[in-house]
């Protein structure tokens, strides 16, 4: 199971860990509020059914398929919508949740696309966010592990679609 070249860099238990604190916050601050959360296909998945187990609000769900890399590394700088959302988002208090800020591009387009559609508030949880790649400036409310410039994988991210289900977030170490 556990894959060649590959060094673990967030193991399970501290992503565990940090998704009960990231919960907590989140409870806290939508308290007596209904919450939407909106999974961002296909990398946010393990994070949202992890998080949203934990969450103590009343909560629905609905996901969003966007299309900005490819099999590549690289972002392309073009975000495409690949699947919709099913319901409305007028009035409701919202919560975007994906599983890594990189460039901003994607977030950056999503919130911006999201917003035209009337929420009642509209934030962010990310697992992990890369700083030093911005390039939009996008602000996330619930920011799960600051990290550097590396190309991770696992816990839901992907390269070339292959290590999504490992439960750990890792690094593929000189890679052929
Ligand atoms: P952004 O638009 O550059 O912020 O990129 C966000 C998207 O790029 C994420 O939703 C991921 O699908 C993908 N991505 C960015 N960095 C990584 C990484 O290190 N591993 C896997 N996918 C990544
Ligand atoms: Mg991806």
């Amino acid at each position: 199971m556990f894959p060649e070249n590959m060094r673990v860099l967030i193991d399970e238990g501290q992503i565990q860990q940090r998704i009960r604190v990231l919960a907590k916050q989140i409870s806290a601050d939508y308290q007596g509020r209904p919450l939407h959360l909106i999974c961002i296909l296909k990398g946010a998945c393990v994070f949202l059914t992890d998080l949203m187990r934990q969450l103590d609000l009343e909560i629905s769900l609905d996901f969003m398929a966007v299309s900005s890399y490819g099999a590549r590394k690289q972002s392309s700088g073009e975000v495409k919508i690949v699947k919709d959302l099913d319901s409305s988002l007028q009035d409701r208090d919202v919560l975007i949740v994906e599983d890594v800020l990189d460039t901003g591009l994607t977030l950056d387009y999503l919130f911006r696309n999201l917003l035209t559609r009337c929420p009642r508030s509209l934030e962010m949880a990310t697992l992990l966010s890369k700083p030093s790649r911005r390039i939009k400036p996008v602000k996330a409310a619930y920011v799960g592990f600051e990290i550097p410039d590396l190309f991770v994988v696992g816990y839901g991210l992907d390269y070339a679609e292959k290590y999504r289900h490992l439960p750990f977030i890792g690094v593929i170490e000189n890679e052929a």
